[in-house]
């Protein structure tokens, strides 16, 4: 899907078809002007219109909000994909368009046309392929065309980073494995002057003395990666470590999953890709952060060799963790990753992990968890992810859940003793993995919910979604803004 911004009066942009958004508030019908006449939009606050004749399709959205605009133009390109048309033209009717509303549009029509139809052997196609936004509103006024056009490229190079998260999750585990994941890695940085990448082995891991990481590995048929990616530009203003959860199959391990919920468990390796999306999109945004991915790249399988409950596994930081189920073993893979990503000294770190079953009875399956130390940290993140649209809910520690993952015979259990609070133990965990001078400085997201979802939402298919992905691009920019303000 290309998007081009193109700098004209939207009835002087020859195109296939139009859609004009109106925004509506709480009107209930509009009378939209046409040349002469006037179409009757009975949309009640918020419905689409299509004038098939006229060529035209009328989006009605209650706000000028972000993420109405990206579901809005993810509908008129499902609605009109099935026409012969190979473009269309998009403004809203009464209302500037901002460089952040073209962003939203841009970002809009790349995830919504987003497909992964690698095993139908009937493929659709679709004539459709571009859009234009245009640079004067449908009725008259204008926007500044370089601004919006930094909009158009910013949310094509989001949405694209999305998709490439997306491809990877949707993935089957069949394929996609710890040492294909690591191949994808390398081609990723190959594409970039200021991207490298490293990618280790089980070696490698003993010698750092990863063994909840390689326990979490034993029974797998396919040998561990920890890849650590790293995007590195000329002006850095922060360093900043991503961690994500790369397990390319959870079956649970020897606390064997039910059948009905090990369905999905590919995804289990989205924090992964999101942690690679984002390097991918910081590199095309040309982002001013020294920004690292470190992935922890296994499977969970059962075997004679499998690691089991009751074992004691020594950490690399050096804490004891009494294993109590082996399908706990995300926190076991981001436990050695955050210790080996703390040794970069960095001034913000972001784990992203499809942590626990609990975050999606608890928040449902359209948002993350977001958890920490830093109060302030977690709403400053809450506040400036919100333009992407991605939901968070903050979730708080505290002592009394703080005792529940104590152990009688090592230093922490890999589970709380109680079945209740599951995401906030999880998180809890994990906190004893981050140094006194990190504490305040790292961020735990769980996208459980929102990583994979098994029907179509807002502007996402089936499956993937990629989530965290913009939302932490989202961040680094305001971020930039905020941090390039204060000089
Ligand atoms: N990968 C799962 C969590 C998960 C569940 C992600 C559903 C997405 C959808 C994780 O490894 C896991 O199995 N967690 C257990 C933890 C429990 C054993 C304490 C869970 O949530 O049941
Ligand atoms: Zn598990
Ligand atoms: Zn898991």
């Amino acid at each position: 899907m290309k998007v081009t911004l193109l700098n004209q009066n939207f009835d002087a942009i020859n195109a296939d078809f139009e859609v004009i958004f109106i925004v509506g508030g709480d009107t209930a019908h509009r009378f939209v002007k046409d040349g002469d006449k006037f179409d009757f939009f009975d949309y009640k606050g918020e419905g689409n219109l299509l004038l098939s004749e006229q060529k035209r399709l009328y989006i009605g959205i209650k706000a000028l909000e972000y993420d109405r605009v990206r579901v809005g133009v993810a509908q008129a390109y499902n609605t009109l994909k099935n026409l012969k048309i190979s473009n269309f033209k998009i403004a809203f009717y009464d209302c500037g368009c901002t460089k952040k509303s073209a962003m939203a549009m841009a970002e809009g029509a790349v995830l919504g046309a987003y497909e992964f139809n690698k095993y139908k052997s009937e493929k659709k196609s679709y004539t459709l392929n571009e859009i234009f936004i245009a640079s004067d509103t449908y009725t008259g006024s204008t926007l500044e065309a370089d601004k919006a056009g930094r909009g158009v490229k910013f949310g094509t190079i989001m949405a694209d980073a999305a998709n490439f998260a997306k491809n990877g999750v949707n993935e089957i585990p069949e394929i996609y494995t710890p040492h294909k994941m690591a191949d994808e890695a390398e081609i990723l940085a190959s594409n970039y002057d200021d991207v490298s990448v490293a990618v280790y082995d089980e070696r490698f891991l003993e010698e750092e003395k990863m063994n909840a990481f390689l326990a979490v590995n034993r029974a797998s048929a396919h040998r561990p990666r920890l890849i650590h990616l790293t995007y590195k530009p000329e002006k850095c203003l922060q360093k900043v470590v991503f961690v994500g959860k790369g397990l390319t199959y959870d079956s649970g391990g020897l606390s064997l999953k039910p059948s009905d919920y090990m369905l999905t468990m590919k995804a289990d390796k989205s924090g992964a890709l999101a942690a690679m999306a984002i390097i991918k999109g910081a590199a095309e945004l040309d982002l001013p952060f020294e920004i690292h991915a470190i992935i922890g790249a296994t499977e969970n399988m059962i075997g004679g060799n499998a690691y089991k409950p009751d074992d004691v596994l020594i950490s690399r930081s050096g804490v004891s963790i009494e294993v109590r189920n082996t399908d706990a073993e995300g926190r076991l893979v981001l436990a050695d990753c955050l210790s080996y990503a703390q040794d970069l000294n960095p001034d913000l770190l972001i784990d992203m992990a499809t942590l626990t079953g609990a975050c999606v009875v608890g928040l449902g399956e359209y948002t993350s968890g977001l958890l920490g130390n830093n109060e302030e940290l977690k709403l400053k993140f809450k506040n400036l992810t919100k333009a992407s649209g991605e939901l968070f809910t903050i979730l708080e520690f505290n002592d009394y859940l703080r005792e529940l993952i104590k152990s009688n015979i090592a230093d922490v259990a890999n589970t709380a003793s109680s079945r209740y609070g599951g995401t906030t133990t999880a998180g809890l965990f994990l906190d004893k993995f981050i140094k006194p001078e990190f504490k305040d400085k790292w961020l735990h997201l769980d996208i459980a919910g929102p990583a994979y979802v098994e029907k179509a939402w807002g502007y996402n298919q089936f499956g993937a979604t990629g989530a965290a992905v913009r939302a932490n691009l989202y961040y680094l920019m305001a971020l930039q803004k905020e941090l390039e303000k204060r000089g």
